[in-house]
Formats: structure tokens, sequence, C-alpha cells
């Protein structure tokens, strides 16, 4: 394992779509292993690959720091197939470093994805799980949650 370096806003591989994962190799393996360990070691929620320089569609949650039961969750081509309802709270993101805004998100997310030994499962979530999912799943098309306030700021200005 080791730690991975965390692209900034700026750096334009933030704002690249992310690829599919076809096969789950010893690469895709000591990826989620390190992006767990950078997301321990930065106490973040989530991280998506892209944060750190990989253009795969590979997504690790671990919302233990808020609620003080580890949890890892890995998402390979997660895809959000249900969302309803609305939340609003404050976001942060290891990209985007001493900054955090009020966002818009959906309520409840339901997530299709693939676990680490490519079995698909899905994932019925609220709050703040669905909250990350939102915002990782961003990741993996070049948007980071700053876009999302613009939008809804401009959305508010309209109205
Ligand atoms: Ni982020």
């Amino acid at each position: 394992m080791a730690l991975r370096e965390i692209r900034i806003v700026g750096d334009e591989i933030l704002r690249k779509k992310s690829r599919e994962v076809k096969e789950v190799t010893p690469r895709i393996k000591e990826l989620i292993s390190d992006m767990f360990e950078t997301l321990y070691k930065e106490e973040g929620v989530g991280l998506a690959a892209p944060q750190v320089g990989v253009l795969r569609r590979v997504v690790v949650i671990d919302a233990g720091v808020e609620e003080d039961v580890k949890k890892p969750m890995v998402f390979i081509n997660p895809v959000i197939i249900e969302m309803d309802g609305e939340q609003t709270g404050e976001e942060g993101c290891l990209s985007v470093p001493d900054k955090s805004c009020k966002v818009r998100r959906a309520e409840h997310v339901v997530v299709e994805a693939f676990d680490e030994d490519m079995n698909p499962f899905s994932i019925d979530a609220h709050g703040l799980i669905a909250r990350c999912l939102q915002h990782e799943i961003d990741h993996l098309e070049g948007i980071l949650y700053i876009d999302r306030v613009k939008e809804q700021e401009a959305e508010e200005k309209g109205e």
C-alpha cells in the first residue's frame, strides 16, 4: 500500500471523464487499497480515482469519520439508477482544499456497481452516503461540487 498524491482543483485530470473498469487487475486492486490509505490519511469520507490521477471509474467511501464505524465500500463502474428527494448540506472535497459549501443533492439514490471481485450489487442510500455517492460519481464525469454550487446559485438568481 502507498499513499497517492491528491490532485487539486486546476489540475485538468479532474475535468476528464473516467473510463470503465473491464477487469479487476492487480493494478486496480492496488489502486483501491492505495485510495483507502489516502482517504484515511486525509480523513475524507470518499475518494474517486481521478482525484489520485487515475481516470478509471472507481470510488471508495467510508463514512466512519462521520459515523464512528469504519465501513469501507468500493464501487466499480457505479451508476445512479434512481434518485429522489432533496437534501442540502455542507460539502467539501479533498481536491478543493480549505473550503466547504452548501450543496443541494437528492436525499435518496439507488446505485448499481461492481465490487472488488466484479460481482454486481446495488445500494439503496439516504443522507450522507447518498450525498457522498453523488459527489464521487460526479468526479468520474469531471464534475466538482463547486460546479454544482455555481449551477444552484445561478438557478436561484434566475428564480
Ligand atoms: Ni470530492
